[in-house]
């Protein structure tokens, strides 16, 4: 599964591209709103950050075709990495069948039920978005039932561009766990919560049990070595220098 990071926020985008495991970024206007810079620029610096082959993503905000239109061209414009991101419209799927053939790429958001998605799979757009958390926080089960669908869909289906599900919206760890299960192809997700992914009680403490371990081992070889009068006692060794053996600490002196 593809991990997005769901952000219009630079530092985020850098500190996940460092990662090695970012394959994306989605914005959208009330992300960009919180950052209180220009759309196009904020996109592009993105896209300057993740580097050539990720995806971008980058919305319309008129409704009306013939200005969507305008605006999807001008996005698509902007950078190779650009995914235009429409809402489930009808003026929507007028614009991707419009552009999809002339080669822009598109994401199709607001998705909410599979005949939704379907209709963006046939208009040509290449991502699905189903926003999932808004769906849970309606106190509804059928969000993470309607990826599982969605993928079976489009397997069936071999729609020519190959859409890809993406879930979005996404709250927390365990939609990730869902959307893995579920055989989602990309899961677009906030950065606090790509962060809460690296961590797992039994890895945290996992580590403490190795340091301490080689600390004890150490501290051990130490005294021996001090007790033995060769000097080595005392010198202030730690545990964390790099790229010495317990053994190659030992003969220190
Ligand atoms: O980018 C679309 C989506 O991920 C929005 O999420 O948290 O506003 O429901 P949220």
């Amino acid at each position: 599964m593809k991990f997005f990071v769901d952000t219009a926020n630079l530092e985020e985008v850098k500190k996940a591209h460092k990662w090695g495991i970012l394959d994306g970024v989605t914005t959208n206007p009330s992300l960009i709103a919180k950052e209180g810079v220009p759309y196009k620029q904020r996109v592009l610096e993105i896209c300057d950050v993740v580097g050539p082959g990720k995806a971008v993503s980058a919305e319309c905000v008129e409704a009306d075709f013939d200005k969507m239109l305008a605006e999807a061209q001008d996005i698509a414009s902007w950078h190779e990495n650009i995914y235009v991101k429409v809402p489930m419209t009808p003026a929507g799927m007028e614009v991707i069948t419009r552009l999809a053939p002339k080669g822009v790429r598109f994401n199709c958001t607001l998705i909410f039920s599979l005949p939704q998605a379907l209709i963006a799979c046939k208009a040509g757009a290449s991502f699905i978005s189903f926003f999932v958390g808004r769906v849970d926080d309606m106190g509804s089960a059928e969000a993470m039932q309607n990826i599982v669908d969605a993928v079976n869909m489009v397997k069936t289906y071999d729609f020519p561009q190959k859409p890809e599900i993406l879930v979005a919206s996404i709250r927390g760890p365990l939609q990730i766990v869902e959307s893995i299960r579920a055989g989602a192809q990309i899961a677009t997700v906030p950065y606090k919560t790509l962060e809460m992914l690296f961590h797992h009680p039994l890895t945290d403490i996992g580590i403490q049990r190795f340091t301490e371990d080689y600390e004890k081992a150490l501290a051990a070889l130490n005294s021996k070595n001090g007790a033995s009068g060769n000097g080595a006692s005392g010198n202030g060794a730690s545990p964390k220098d790099a790229g010495q053996s317990i053994e190659e600490k030992a003969k220190v002196g």
